[in-house]
């Protein structure tokens, strides 16, 4: 039984990213215990770069905001799944911020081994989701951390627009998969 930590980008607390989580943790919670973050729920300010937390005891990050909160979800996490809309072809930028402030410590204290990724995006675009999927392997590789697979669901806009979608079978049989 592994700690799951499913991190969700859209502020759109009903919308598509949430709903295909949602399906995925489902999944998920025959065999492992699951929390879902979502960034509607936290305001985390963006990394500074002043790397003081490189220094500091314990890694800490100085700011004082809502990502205290998310460490602490965090630390004890065998695996962390990243579930965005599409945003300009990057993922959200509230979810960016909280991946951001994890650089140091997924290095130093965390224990995370495997990444998953979950996708929506408007567009019918083949190459939709190319530029994340890199970020995404280059993360996978640069921490040697192991991909639990990845849903990537296209044509996908309005709240409601997944629903009836395969890919929340999908999501769910993933879920079901650690
Ligand atoms: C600021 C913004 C930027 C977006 N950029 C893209 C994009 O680059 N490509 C795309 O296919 N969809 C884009 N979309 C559409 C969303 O990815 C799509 O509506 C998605 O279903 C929203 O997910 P949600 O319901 O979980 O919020 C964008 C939406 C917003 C609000």
């Amino acid at each position: 039984m592994s700690n799951v930590v499913i991190l969700v980008g859209s502020v759109r607390k009903n919308g598509n990213t949430a709903r295909l989580a949602h399906s995925f943790a489902e999944g998920a919670a025959k065999n492992n215990n699951v929390e879902i973050v979502s960034v509607a729920d936290y305001n985390v300010n963006p990394c500074i770069g002043c790397n003081s937390c490189f220094t500091r005891e314990g890694n800490q990050c100085f700011q004082d905001d809502d990502m205290v909160q998310i460490y602490e979800k965090l630390r004890n996490a065998d695996i962390v799944v990243i579930a965005s809309p599409v945003y300009f072809y990057g993922i959200s930028a509230k979810l960016k911020a909280i991946v951001d402030r994890l650089h140091t410590p997924m290095r130093t204290t965390f224990r995370i081994r495997k990444l998953g990724l979950l996708l929506v995006g408007a567009a019918e675009l083949a190459n939709l989701f190319d530029p994340i999927i890199m970020q995404y392997q280059m993360v996978l590789d640069f921490f040697r951390l192991e991909s639990i697979g990845t849903i990537l669901v296209r044509g996908i806009k309005d709240i409601g627009d997944i629903k009836g979608s395969s890919a929340l079978k999908e999501a769910y049989e993933l879920g079901t998969s650690i």
